[in-house]
């Protein structure tokens, strides 16, 4: 098959891109590497490479006219500075846009687009979330052009599939608490956990998933991916220093969650169970985890990223 992915030098295109090369697809990436990096992909005979943004009609036009893409996997967004709008709706909004149209104009099977839970607002008004929750998606620059993407896309008509996902990690990822603890921990600053829980899929559980989706699983609209259970920051936290093999002098401190952090998000995967069937969560946390560390010692990391804003970004 030819799958154009979009975001494809981030952290879930990376790996959906190794994936679909290892088993023979032809593969071509478009990515602007804002968040992405350059070694996340390694030079194949079944990978092309354009470097350049979604929200460029006319790079897009012709990229799709010379591959000639039968999937689209959409995962190129923006959301490394919450105060930057304009960028939000120039990737997520109009590139998604783009991205579309082109899709139909050529002829695209299926679309499989990821969406994130904050569609379902900061504090979501029942857990586990079911696909039947109602979108709330004003808190953030990022989830409000986010949903805004998934809306376009429905709009079109065209076959698709909008996962939205629970906190995705593991290898190559660099947004998020883990990469934050790895760095903090390795340089010796300080860490804090919050007293809340999140619901954390490990990136092939993830990929297996997707997998299906390419191969023609699930019906039109959204679909959750996660673990269906949710662990506790700390958690996350004890098991980064395990990996890392290091004891504290003392527990990390666990502060209180402010007005914008939800107690917990978890999203209930059970029609994804069904419908992509045989597909279910094989990873523990603390395996998932240390092979996320395995990664960051062997690359390093040179940069996080988040959606959130920090209020203490200087220490
Ligand atoms: N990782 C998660 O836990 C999570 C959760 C929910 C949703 N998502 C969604 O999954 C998708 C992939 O996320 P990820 O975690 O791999 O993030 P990522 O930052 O690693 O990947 C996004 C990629 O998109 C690229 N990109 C950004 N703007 C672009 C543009 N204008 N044109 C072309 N490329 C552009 C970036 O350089 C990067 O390589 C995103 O759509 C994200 O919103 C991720």
């Amino acid at each position: 098959m030819k799958i154009l992915i979009t975001g494809g030098a981030g952290f879930i295109g990376s790996h959906l891109a190794d994936r679909l090369i290892a088993r023979g697809d032809a593969v071509l990436v478009i990515d602007n590497y804002s968040t992405g990096r350059r070694d996340n992909l390694r030079p194949h005979r079944l990978l092309t490479v354009v470097e350049g943004t979604i929200a460029d009609a006319n790079l897009v036009e012709s990229t799709f006219a010379g591959f000639g893409p039968e999937m689209v996997i959409h995962a190129a967004a923006s959301y490394k500075d919450p105060d930057d709008w304009e960028e939000d709706v120039r990737t997520n909004c109009l590139g998604t846009a783009v991205i579309v149209q082109a899709s139909a104009r050529h002829g695209v099977r299926r679309i499989i687009y990821f969406q994130t839970a904050l569609c379902y607002g900061l504090h979501p008004v029942e857990q586990p979330i079911t696909l039947n929750h109602p979108i709330i998606s004003g808190g953030s620059s990022y989830a409000i052009s986010k949903t805004t993407a998934e809306q376009y896309i429905e709009l079109s008509g065209l076959e698709y599939i909008a996962f939205r996902l629970a906190n995705a990690y593991g290898p190559r990822n660099i947004s998020g608490p883990l990469p934050t603890f790895f760095q903090r921990l390795t340089t010796g600053k300080p860490c804090f956990v919050m007293d809340t829980r999140r619901d954390f899929i490990y990136i092939s559980d993830l990929v297996d998933c997707v997998m299906h989706a390419i191969d023609g699983k699930g019906t039109r609209g959204p679909y959750h991916i996660s673990s269906g259970s949710d662990y506790a920051i700390k958690e996350l936290f004890d098991a980064t220093i395990k990996a890392l093999g290091i004891t504290l002098e003392k527990e990390v401190e666990v502060r209180q969650r402010g007005p914008e952090d939800a107690f917990t998000i978890l999203l209930d995967p059970s029609k994804t169970l069904s419908d992509f069937a045989p597909w279910k969560v094989s990873t523990p946390l603390e395996d998932g985890v240390r092979k996320a560390i395995e990664y960051y010692k062997e690359y390093g990391i040179s940069e996080t990223f988040t959606h959130l804003r920090i209020p203490d970004k200087k220490d």
